[in-house]
C-alpha cells in the first residue's frame, strides 16, 4: 500500500519561520518541546485542565497539549521564549511576576504568563475580575493566585505606559 506523505507544517514560532514534515497526531506542545526544543512550555495534565502548556496562536491563548501541531499551519505561535522586553530587558509580564512574588516553584508560570499575554493583547486595561476570568484555566498549586493577579495588573500598567509593547 502506498504510504501517505507526512503533512507539512509551515508556521512562524517566536518570529522564526518553521517548515517541517510532521506526524499528523503530534500535539503542538510535543512539537514545540520535542522538535524545536522550546521547553519553557510545560506539560502537566495533557488533558486541557491545568494550563501549564498555554501558548499564544494568532493572538489567542491555546492549550498546546490539546491543539494539534498541524492546526498551527500558516499561523504565528508565541511561547514564553518569545516574550522579550525592549533592549534585552525582560518583558514587563516576566518582570512583574518576579517583582510581585508571583513565582514559587515556577511550573505554572509560563502558561500563566502566556494566558495573561493573550488577555493584554485583547484588553490592555483589564479589571481584576477580567484577569481572574482569563486565568481561570491556569492552575497554580503554590501562590494562592493573588500575587499572580497583582503581577498582571502591574504589567498591564507598564505596557500601557509604553504603548502596549
Ligand atoms: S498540560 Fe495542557 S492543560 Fe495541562
Ligand atoms: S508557582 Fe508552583 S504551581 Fe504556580
Amino acid at each position: 500500500m502506498k504510504k501517505t506523505a507526512a503533512p507539512m507544517l509551515k508556521c512562524v514560532v517566536n518570529g522564526v519561520k518553521v517548515s517541517r514534515a510532521i506526524d499528523s497526531g503530534l500535539t503542538l506542545s510535543d512539537f514545540l518541546r520535542g522538535e524545536l526544543h522550546l521547553t519553557g512550555t510545560k506539560t502537566g495534565c495533557n488533558q486541557g485542565e491545568c494550563g501549564a502548556c498555554v501558548v499564544v496562536v494568532d493572538g489567542k491563548a491555546v492549550n498546546s497539549c490539546l491543539y494539534m501541531a498541524v492546526q498551527a499551519n500558516g499561523k504565528k505561535v508565541i511561547t514564553i521564549e518569545g516574550l522579550k522586553g525592549k533592549n534585552g530587558d525582560p518583558h514587563p509580564l516576566v518582570q512583574a511576576f518576579a517583582d510581585e512574588g508571583a513565582v514559587q516553584c515556577g511550573f505554572c508560570t509560563p502558561g500563566m504568563i502566556m494566558s495573561a499575554y493573550a488577555l493584554l493583547l485583547a484588553n490592555p486595561a483589564p479589571s481584576r475580575a477580567e484577569i481572574k476570568q482569563a486565568l481561570s484555566g491556569n492552575i497554580c498549586r503554590c501562590t494562592g493566585y493573588e500575587m499572580i493577579f497583582s503581577a498582571v495588573e502591574k504589567a498591564a500598567g507598564l505596557l500601557r505606559g509604553r504603548g502596549g509593547k
